[in-house]
């Protein structure tokens, strides 16, 4: 596989978003398709693989989270917890004592290697010689993700094949190692790396339509990866009221918080993006597994809506529609 094949990868988005017919549809239609399995258990992960196989979706890739090399100050997890109290009350849902684990990454791993993607892309960090290795063994193409020119360095070193460029515009987590990294605007990450690393640069960050895909082609983009256009997609699982907040947004309807996992993260503004002392939030992924009962159980307003800054120009209308609405309109631009 190549990725002068694809000029257009569909995001992967953990969270229950890109389900087996979603991503079969995408890479039915010609685009990339992504499954984001970075909460999926091993067994999940290969039921997912086996559903979009089955769906007809021949080529795709599988996401994963890498996982911290720290383990989290328990202080910090214990302050995160007792300042947490007052939002589940606010979103009047029952706080747990207890917080479901997340799952491992060593049974995700292994999963993907049985799985067989073509692709196998990550974000958070760098993934250890051996497991390239294993990857490389089986054929799958790796993808690491970058949101600085270090970092996209650090991942040529390693021996990626691709590198997402992912630009402070993204919607859902900043893809960087380190957690709390500022971001960079796309076009300017682009063309730095352009200059820096010579591998096929995949760009994505406020990515709406053709014509945006045909800017960042022409500054040298191999591929683009657009999520937040997928998102209101008739086959994306995403919540109702998520689409419909989505349908709503104006220009400026996004905001970053790390309030959430602990780490950056861009989505519609609501209730977590309200200012939070740094003692009051839990280390990624700490604060994930804290507020996740409450994102699940509470309104939009406690909801993750993750989403890009180009939120407002998202549009309705199947997968295979908007792949071939895109191509159309890149071709023309
Ligand atoms: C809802 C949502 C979930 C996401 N989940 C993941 C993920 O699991 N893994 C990943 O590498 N990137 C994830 N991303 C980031 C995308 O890969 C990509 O960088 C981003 O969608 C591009 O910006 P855009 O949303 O403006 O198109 C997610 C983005 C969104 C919107």
């Amino acid at each position: 596989m190549s990725f002068q094949h694809y000029s257009l990868i569909q995001a992967p988005m953990a969270g229950g978003i890109s389900g087996a017919r979603f991503v079969a549809e995408a890479s039915r239609a010609g685009a990339l398709g992504s499954v984001g399995a970075g909460y999926l258990s091993g067994a999940a992960i290969l039921e997912s693989a086996r559903g979009v196989r089955d769906a007809g979706g021949d080529a795709f890739a599988i996401n994963l989270f890498i996982p911290p090399s720290q383990t989290p100050d328990a202080e910090q997890v214990v302050n995160a917890k007792a300042a947490l109290r007052s939002c589940y009350a606010a979103a009047g849902v029952a706080m747990p004592e207890q917080f479901a684990p997340l799952p491992s990454f060593d049974e995700q791993f292994e999963a993907v290697l049985e799985a067989r993607p073509a692709v196998f892309s990550y974000t958070f960090g760098r993934l250890p010689r051996d497991r390239m290795d294993a990857c490389r063994a089986r054929g799958i193409v790796l993808v690491g993700t970058a949101t600085s020119v270090a970092e996209a360095q650090a991942l040529a070193e390693d021996g990626v094949d691709a590198v997402v460029l992912q630009g402070e515009e993204a919607g859902g987590h900043r893809g960087s190692v380190d957690p709390l990294a500022p971001g960079m605007a796309l076009d300017a990450l682009l063309a730095a790396c352009r200059q820096a690393v010579s591998l096929p640069l995949i760009a994505a960050g406020g990515l709406m339509d053709g014509a945006d895909m045909a800017r960042v082609m022409r500054a040298g983009a191999a591929a683009a990866q657009l999520g937040t256009a997928f998102l209101r997609c008739h086959e994306a699982d995403t919540a109702e009221v998520w689409k419909q907040r989505l349908a709503d947004a104006g220009p400026g309807a996004t905001g970053v918080t790390r309030a959430v996992s602990g780490r950056w993260a861009r989505g519609l503004a609501n209730a977590w993006m309200d200012e939070r002392a740094p003692q009051d939030i839990a280390p990624y992924p700490e604060q994930h597994r804290l507020t996740s009962p409450l994102r699940k159980g509470a309104g939009a307003d406690w909801k993750s809506l993750w989403a890009g800054t180009g939120a407002h120009r998202s549009r309705e209308m199947p997968v295979a529609e908007l792949v071939r609405t895109l191509e159309e309109e890149w071709k023309s631009s």
